[in-house]
C-alpha cells in the first residue's frame, strides 16, 4: 500500500481514460515479488473523485482509493504535505497544525485500512509505505488480526524535540505500532521512533524492540532504500542515450564542466542556496560562463501547496536574475528546467553532467545521488552531496557540504571543479561499489525477510522465486 498507485489516472481531451505508469524504483523493486505472490497494489489513483473497481495491470492487481476533492486539501496538501512533511524534515518551512486536516488524515488512513482488509487473503502480508498512511498498521490489525504487517517510512522520523509539537503525536505513534516491523532509512531514524514511544506511550522498549501490554512485539530498523542500480547503468549505456547525452553537451555550448541539479521543486532540497552558490563563483571570477554551466531540473510538485508557490516565484526570479546579471547571448550560466524527464532523459543528463549537486536541508535518503553514481559507469564524474541527505551515510566519497553553509558550498563545488581524474575516480569507484552492492531488490528483500522471520508460513510466501 502506498499514497500513490504505479500508475496514474489520466483523463484524454476527449474524455477518455488513460493509465499512465508513474516512474520509480519501489514498482520495479516490488514487482517481481509481488507477481510470483499474486500481489496487490492498494493507492490512490492522482485525480480526485472518481470511483475505479479493482484492476489487473501486468500480473499486479490494483486496487484504487479514491479521494474527494475536500480529502486532497486536507488529507494530501494539506496534513500529509503542509503538516507531516515540514514536521518531519528539520521544520525547514513551519508546519501548520489545523484539526480539519487532521480528522481527514485519520478518514482516509481509515478507507485505506479497509480497502486492504478486503482484499488480502488469510495470513498475507501487508506493506504500508510511507508518512502518509501512518494509522494503517493499528487500523488494518484492528480490522484483520491475522495479517503480518510491516511499514515503511521514505522520508526522516524527526527527533522527538520536534515530534514532540504534533498534537496528535501519540495517535501517530500507536498507528505505527500496529506494525511488526517499522522500517526507516537510517538507524538514527529508528533510534528516534523507540526513544518516543518510550516516552510518550510509556511501552518497555530495549534497543530496537517495543514490548507492547498484550504480549505482541514490534521492531524498528534501517533498511536504507535504493535504486535499481544495473538497470541505470544498462540506460546509460545504451546508444540512444550515448548520443543523447553529447547532444545535450553540444547544445550547452560544449563547456569545459557541467553542474547538473535534478530534483522535484522542493524547499527541502536546497535549490535555491546552490544556485546563489553558483551565481556566486561566477561572479567572484572562479570561473566564466563560457567554462561551466549550472543545468537545474525542478520537477513540478505539491503545486497547490502554498509553500511551493512561493519557492517557485523565488527561483524564478534567482535564475533571472543570475541570467541577467552574469548570462551572455547564447550561454546563461544556469539552464533551468520546470518539467520531468522520462528515465532516459534523466540517464542521459547524469552522463553530461561533470558535477552532479545534491544539497537538501534535510532528505530521507535521495535516490538521485545514486542514480548519478550507478550512470557513471567510466568512474568519472563528481557528487558533491548534502551531509544532511541519508545517502550521506553511504556515500562517504562524496564531497559531503553543509548545505546551509554558502561558502563551503562554494569551496568544494570549485574544489570538484578542479579535481583531478584520478581523485575523481578513486572516489566514484568505491561510491559505485556501494551502490551496486546495496540496490533496491535487496533493500525490498532485506525488509521482506525481517518481516517474514516471525513465522514459517510467511517465510515461504515471502521469500521471493527470483533475485530481485
Ligand atoms: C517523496 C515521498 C513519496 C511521494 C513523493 C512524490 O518521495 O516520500 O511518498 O510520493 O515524494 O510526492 P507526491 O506528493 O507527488 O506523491
Amino acid at each position: 500500500m502506498a499514497n500513490r498507485l504505479p500508475v496514474d489516472r489520466v483523463v484524454r481531451a476527449d474524455g477518455s481514460v488513460d493509465w499512465r505508469r508513474s516512474p520509480g524504483g519501489l514498482v520495479s523493486a516490488l514487482e517481481p515479488v509481488m507477481q510470483s505472490n499474486h500481489g496487490a497494489w492498494i493507492g490512490w489513483p492522482g485525480d480526485t473523485d472518481s470511483v475505479v473497481e479493482p484492476f489487473e495491470d501486468d500480473g499486479l492487481t490494483l486496487v484504487p482509493v479514491s479521494l474527494s476533492q475536500q480529502e486532497h486539501a486536507e488529507f494530501y496538501e494539506g496534513f500529509s504535505n503542509a503538516t507531516l512533511w515540514p514536521l518531519y524534515h528539520d521544520l525547514v518551512a513551519k508546519p501548520e497544525f489545523h484539526r480539519e486536516w487532521w480528522d481527514s488524515y485519520v478518514t482516509v488512513n481509515q478507507r485505506f485500512a479497509e480497502a486492504a482488509a478486503a482484499t488480502a487473503a488469510k495470513d498475507a502480508v501487508v506493506w504500508v509505505q510511507d508518512y502518509q498512511l501512518q494509522l494503517v498498521p493499528a487500523m488494518l490489525r484492528e480490522l484483520r488480526p491475522d495479517l503480518r504487517i510491516g511499514f515503511f517510512l521514505h522520508i526522516p522520523f524527526p527527533p522527538a524535540e520536534l515530534f514532540q509539537q504534533l498534537p496528535w503525536r501519540r495517535q501517530i505513534l500507536e498507528g505505527l505500532l500496529g506494525a511488526d516491523l517499522v522500517g526507516f532509512q537510517l538507524p538514527g531514524a529508528a533510534q528516534n521512533f523507540v526513544r518516543l514511544v518510550r516516552q510518550r506511550v510509556g511501552h518497555k522498549t530495549h534497543r530496537d524492540t517495543v514490548y507492547l501490554p498484550d504480549g505482541r512485539v514490534v521492531m524498528a530498523k534501517a533498511f536504507p532504500i535504493s535504486i535499481d542500480a544495473a538497470g541505470f547503468e544498462k540506460l546509460a549505456r545504451s546508444e540512444p542515450v550515448q548520443k543523447r547525452a553529447a547532444q545535450i553537451r553540444s547544445d550547452l555550448g560544449n563547456p569545459r564542466k557541467i553542474f547538473l541539479g535534478i530534483d522535484r521543486l522542493d524547499y527541502t532540497k536546497g535549490i535555491y542556496a546552490r544556485l546563489r552558490a553558483f551565481g556566486e563563483l561566477i561572479a567572484d571570477g572562479k570561473f566564466t560562463v563560457e567554462d561551466a554551466v549550472f543545468v537545474q531540473v525542478a520537477t513540478p510538485s505539491r503545486e497547490q501547496v502554498d509553500q511551493y508557490r512561493i519557492l517557485r516565484d523565488d527561483i524564478d526570479r534567482l535564475v533571472g536574475r543570475i541570467n541577467g546579471d552574469l548570462g551572455r547571448i547564447g550561454r546563461p550560466a544556469i539552464s533551468y528546467l520546470h518539467s520531468s524527464f522520462p528515465r532516459q532523459e534523466m540517464a542521459a543528463l547524469y552522463r553530461a553532467a561533470d558535477i552532479m549537486v545534491v544539497t537538501p536541508f534535510r532528505d530521507g535518503m535521495n535516490l538521485v545521488a545514486k542514480e548519478y553514481v550507478a550512470c557513471r559507469y567510466d568512474g568519472d564524474g563528481a557528487l558533491v552531496l548534502s551531509e544532511f541527505a541519508g545517502a550521506a551515510e553511504e556515500l562517504r566519497q562524496a564531497y559531503l557540504v553543509n548545505p546551509y553553509d554558502i561558502n563551503g558550498m562554494k569551496a568544494l563545488m570549485l574544489e570538484a571543479y578542479h579535481a583531478d581524474e584520478k581523485d575523481l575516480t578513486k572516489r566514484m569507484r568505491a561510491m559505485r561499489k556501494t551502490v551496486a552492492e546495496n540496490d533496491v531488490a535487496n533493500w525490498a528483500a532485506a525488509f521482506l525477510d525481517e518481516l517474514g522471520a516471525g513465522g514459517p508460513t510467511h517465510q515461504k510466501v515471502l521469500r521471493p522465486s527470483r533475485r530481485i
